[in-house]
């Protein structure tokens, strides 16, 4: 039965490859920090990690200091202190991992030279090794957010050759490998720091520490361990992911059965890790753009619908509340129907929330409670499915979303925008010129992150008006808006237009204003203002071409073009375009 899982889940033959040559490069790294200190407590293990022989055991350090702690309390309270430190992007977290590591090395060297002193536990280990997964998930999410973590202060002494993901996953895990005798506990922190690591190699790096458990007889994984596994596959974006899920998902049923040797139940929480993974998979499937991709999407919507179904019956019949699904279920399986951009996935996801409202209502359970990520997800659902009704079902959407306190951010707005801006009503760019200023008035209010808008955002509204097929008034109005859209981007600090907000200026010139000297002489000003932020790119230029005539082109690019009269990138001044892409 034990090996089973192994065989199924585990590629094998990669297994001891993988394990040598991480811990040859991880341990390196480690004793290369201690040098500060004369000393690696961390031996150099090459050959064998499975090694029963304490590497605590082997310190060379000739100084036998005191404890700098009066207690394990206050050691274990300081080390828990610096480990959530390390989830934090105000913090350097690689510089606050590693003082981390140090600290709690250095008192296992005391403990070492003498027992009077204070003896770091299991905690103090759990503590250190949650420094470098919190640490994990911090850079992920830095390079997510875009937001660039404090630089290490200069006066530290450690180096720390850590700089991605990987590296603090990989860091983790030599910790654990080197200790004794690690817990449950200690192997699900690291194997969570892998799960959420976005590296190809987490799922393997999992699977080996799952075998390691099992051969190590002394830790069972539990139900939690299991859920990782399933997080690290989802998270992976490899081609096998969702069966890989599936099967694992089927083993735990397996091992349940058998409750007296398992600890093993899986739960709503394994069932949403599995919708978190067709969530993600649909997502791979459509971003291919073509109508298989789609195709694949609608599937897995199936798929998951099925599984949220059984789930559903699973707790009526049983009345278990560990299968009763919740928000997250019901928000990931609306998540997977928005993708498929289609009228009746679109329709299907608008019952899924109308469903947990009524749940919601039912149990009153916080649980229960639809959020702005679940309306969000119906936004998005809407803007991507071309219908007359988009636009007025977003609005309802985001009209309840207030009413119920739950407050729209960023992807939620831009969203709205999208869809108005894919919309025929021709009083569209006041629509979203409201949405705009609604957002900005928010962000100026509560300056969340959350609801900053970005260029992105105003080019995206810019774009809206360009795109008004009214009257000539109408458009005339749209064109206002547009400018106006413009001036709000050039008045604000924090923002900057680029080379796409010029260029769709000049391109809803073409689509909003009549050919004649006035259209001429506005996309000039516009290119002008290109020029001068050295922001002019080659759609710039494409856009220029179609809205102006040959000699207001000739003059706009100061006489260079070629013998055609085409405006020549090549051979642009460095200055218009330096600040811009291409
Ligand atoms: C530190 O460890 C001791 C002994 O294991 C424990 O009693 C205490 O609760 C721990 N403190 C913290 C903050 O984890
Ligand atoms: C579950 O158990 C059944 C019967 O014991 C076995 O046939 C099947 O292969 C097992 N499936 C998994 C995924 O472990
Ligand atoms: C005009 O500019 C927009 C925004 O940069 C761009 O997407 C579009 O392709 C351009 N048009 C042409 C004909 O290049």
């Amino acid at each position: 039965m034990l090996c089973l899982l192994i065989l199924l889940v585990c590629s094998g033959e990669t297994t001891d490859a993988f394990l040598s040559q991480h811990s040859s490069t991880s341990v390196t790294t480690t004793s290369r920090t201690c040098n500060n200190y004369n000393s690696g407590i961390i031996p150099q293990q090459t050959t064998s990690l499975r090694s029963t022989t304490s590497p605590l055991k082997q310190s060379a350090s000739p100084s036998a200091a005191p404890s700098s702690f009066k207690s394990l309390k206050e050691f274990n309270l300081t080390l828990e202190k610096m480990a959530e430190k390390c989830g934090s992007l105000h913090e350097p977290v690689i510089i606050r991992a590693a003082e981390c590591q140090d600290l709690w090395e250095i008192e296992v060297r005391k403990a070492k030279k003498d027992n009077k002193n204070l003896q770091p536990d299991i905690i103090s280990f759990r503590s250190t090794l949650n420094a470098w997964s919190q640490c994990t998930q911090s850079l992920v999410r830095s390079r997510r957010n875009r937001k660039t973590l404090p630089e290490t202060p200069k006066n530290s002494k450690l180096t720390v050759e850590v700089y991605t993901p990987l590296d603090a996953a990989k860091r983790a895990t030599s910790l654990l490998l080197a200790y004794p005798e690690p817990d449950l506990v200690a192997y699900n922190i690291v194997m969570d720091a892998w799960s959420k690591s976005r590296v190809p190699e987490a799922p393997e790096a999992v699977e080996r520490l799952l075998k390691r458990m099992r051969d190590a007889e002394t830790v069972q994984p539990n139900t939690y361990t299991y859920n990782l596994l399933i997080d690290a596959w989802a998270n992976s974006n490899r081609d096998n992911s969702l069966e890989k899920v599936l099967q694992i998902y089927r083993h735990m049923e397996n091992l349940s059965k058998d409750s007296k040797t398992n600890d093993v139940t899986p739960s709503i929480r394994t069932i949403n890790a599995i919708l978190h993974a067709y969530a993600r998979k649909s997502a791979q499937f459509t971003s291919q753009n073509n109508q298989e991709g789609y195709d694949q999407a609608a599937k897995c919507a199936a798929e998951a619908y099925d599984l949220l179904q059984e789930t559903k019956k699973r707790f009526d019949e049983t009345g278990d509340t560990n299968w009763q699904p919740d928000m997250a279920t019901y928000t990931s399986v609306m998540d997977v129907h928005s993708r498929c951009a289609t009228y009746k996935t679109t329709k299907i996801a608008g019952q899924l929330l109308e469903e947990l409202k009524q749940l919601h209502l039912k149990t009153g359970n916080q649980r229960h409670k639809p959020n702005f990520r679940t309306y969000t997800t119906l936004v998005t659902a809407w803007s991507r499915t071309k219908s007359e009704e988009s636009p007025q079902r977003v609005e309802a959407i985001m009209k309840e979303m207030a009413k119920c306190g739950e407050n729209p951010n960023s992807r939620t707005y831009t969203a709205a925008i999208q869809c108005w801006s894919r919309a025929r009503d021709p009083l569209k760019a006041k629509r979203v010129l409201k949405l705009l200023m609604e957002m900005r008035g928010e962000y100026k209010k509560t300056k969340s992150e959350h609801l900053r808008p970005t260029t992105i955002t105003y080019n995206t509204a810019i774009d809206a008006c360009a795109r008004c097929q009214g009257s000539a008034d109408q458009k005339t109005e749209s064109l206002k808006i547009a400018f106006a859209i413009l001036k709000t981007i050039e008045m604000d600090d924090e923002l900057n237009a680029d080379g796409v907000t010029y260029s769709t200026l000049i391109r809803s010139l073409g689509f909003l204003m009549p050919t004649g000297d006035e259209r001429n002489n506005v996309a000039k000003a516009v290119f002008e203002k290109a020029k001068n932020a050295g922001l002019v790119e080659l759609t710039t230029l494409k856009n220029l071409s179609l809205a102006v005539d040959a000699k207001t082109l000739k003059i706009a690019m100061d006489g260079n073009v070629d013998q055609n009269g085409n405006a020549d990138y090549t051979n642009i001044p460095y200055a218009w375009r330096k600040n811009g892409n291409k």
